[in-house]
């Protein structure tokens, strides 16, 4: 009770994109700076408009420094389902708190700002008009106001089915924008060194996110790839350091992906990357090495680990090993005669993800999150096919489809008990191991034709 009393309440405006990735992101970042997510606020789903209650603007302006899922947050002064309960929600809402911002020496500007619905330059003034009764007694300044308040009108989620009147009529102070800006600067489009499965700039942002990753963390990625998930960690202020069982793709050689260009060209590496947008400074190293066959000494290394893990479609799940390790006729290899140079074997996912998990339970903090996308096929999806160990606790699985019948789900884990060399095994005993073992067939079903098939199906049934 005593803590509800020091929450000030606050209007954060969210982009209506990964709508799942939402929550877990804002959760992760209020618990980064010290602020909480009440449990009776878990009711937002798809709505641009969300209430929060935090103990300071610090708070939420450190929230805004990071996220990519909202694009604005408000001090909420009031809030009501029509006009007439926003204003009787204004009247109430206490002078003192207000008269720092409307004073005679400021200057301020009025905005409104409609989800689902345009307003005429007519309607928009008449609701700044409506607002009279409020002490404002500064002067109106378009151009550079020092305080920007706005009246925000929420017309539903349908655009098929705009009503009248706004079903939720929300007026703030606005604090601060977010981060949606770093989509467009960080783009891959415009990035130096790319490949074909280099991570989405906002995706990268929102698992750094849900990675909780912070100034002088050190993150590692064993599937490093191009660096997409490195360039955001580093972004935060994050010390990254990454490996990865291609050769070419460390060095930065072989075929390019620009449709353009046929080799890379010099100096196309993940160090170069990071120095285009002056992260240099953060990068530790790449190296050449196989996540199955980790080199480490013992330790935790780790604040966090952000990974994508090869599905297998447009790159291979490969791991190194000798002939020896393959039992006859359960596994084929490319013949290579007896050399220094590891033959190489295919990765089961399931046996991947129990060697990510193993791993980071090893390597990680305590409190330090493993964030990692598990590739799924989603009629045959349950939630104890996501991978379990003892060490490592579930904080969120979120889904982003990639065709009809498949999709991936961005997992966060958070080390909660220190690793015990009995913990290896436990998924041996989990009721977790058999359903979580399909995964192995994620590749044969997406290049099967099952999934074109079944699309095929659902739309003639349509017809
Ligand atoms: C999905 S990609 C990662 C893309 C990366 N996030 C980026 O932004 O470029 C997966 C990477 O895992 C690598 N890989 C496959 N098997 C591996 C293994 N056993 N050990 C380490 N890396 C592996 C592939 O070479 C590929 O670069």
């Amino acid at each position: 009770m005593a803590l509800s009393c020091t929450l000030n309440r606050y209007l954060l405006l969210m982009a209506q994109e990964h709508l799942e990735f939402r929550l877990p992101e804002i959760k992760s970042l209020l618990s980064l700076f010290g602020g909480q997510f009440a449990s009776s606020q878990e009711t937002y789903g798809k709505s641009p408009f969300w209430i929060l209650s935090i103990p300071s603007e610090d708070i939420a302006r450190n929230l805004m420094k990071r996220t990519v899922c909202a694009k604005s947050i408000f001090e909420l002064w009031g809030h009501g389902q029509s006009p007439e309960e926003l204003y009787s929600s204004l009247k109430n809402y206490p002078v003192e708190k207000m008269v720092p911002f409307l004073h005679s020496d400021s200057t301020y500007k009025i905005k409104i700002h409609t989800f689902n619905k345009t307003l005429t330059q007519e309607e928009k003034i008449k609701r700044i008009d409506a607002l009279e009764f409020l002490p404002f007694e500064g002067k109106v300044n378009l151009k550079k106001p020092q305080h920007v308040f706005s009246v925000l009108e929420d017309y539903g989620l349908d655009p098929n089915c705009i009503p009248e009147n706004p079903h939720n009529i929300y007026f703030g102070r606005w604090i601060a924008d977010g981060q949606r800006e770093l989509i467009e600067s960080y783009s891959v489009k415009k990035r130096h060194f790319i490949g074909n499965t280099s991570m989405d700039a906002g995706l990268s942002f929102i698992m750094a996110n849900h990675g909780k990753v912070k100034e002088n963390d050190i993150v590692f990625d064993p599937f490093v790839g191009t660096g997409g998930l490195l360039i955001a960690c580093a972004h935060f202020g994050a010390y990254v350091y990454g490996t990865d069982i291609d050769y070419n793709t460390v060095h930065g050689l072989g075929k390019a992906t620009r449709k353009n260009q046929k080799w890379r060209g010099p100096d196309e590496n993940i160090r170069a990357n990071l120095r285009q947008y002056g992260l240099e400074k953060y990068y530790l190293d790449v190296l050449v090495s196989d996540a199955s066959k980790p080199s480490w000494r013992k330790g935790t290394y780790f604040d966090a680990i952000i990974t994508d893990p090869p599905y297998g479609i447009r790159e291979s799940t490969r791991r190194t090993g000798s002939q020896k390790e393959i039992p006859k006729g359960i596994e084929k290899w490319e013949k290579c005669p007896e050399s220094h140079v590891p033959v190489s074997l295919s990765y089961h996912l399931s046996d991947m993800f129990l060697d990510l998990l193993n791993f980071a339970a090893e390597t990680l903090v305590l409190g330090g999150r493993l964030v990692y996308w598990l590739p799924v096929y989603t009629p045959e999806y349950t939630e104890e096919m996501v991978p379990w160990h003892p060490c490592l606790e579930l904080v969120s699985n979120c889904e982003q489809k990639l065709s009809s019948h498949t999709s991936r789900r961005l997992i966060t884990m958070e080390k909660v008990k220190k690793f015990e060399n009995r913990d290896q095994y436990s998924h041996l005993l989990s009721d977790h191991f058999l359903p979580y073992q399909g995964h192995n067939s994620f590749r044969e079903k997406y290049f099967s034709g099952v999934t074109k098939r079944i699309a095929k199906e659902e739309k003639s049934t349509q017809e």
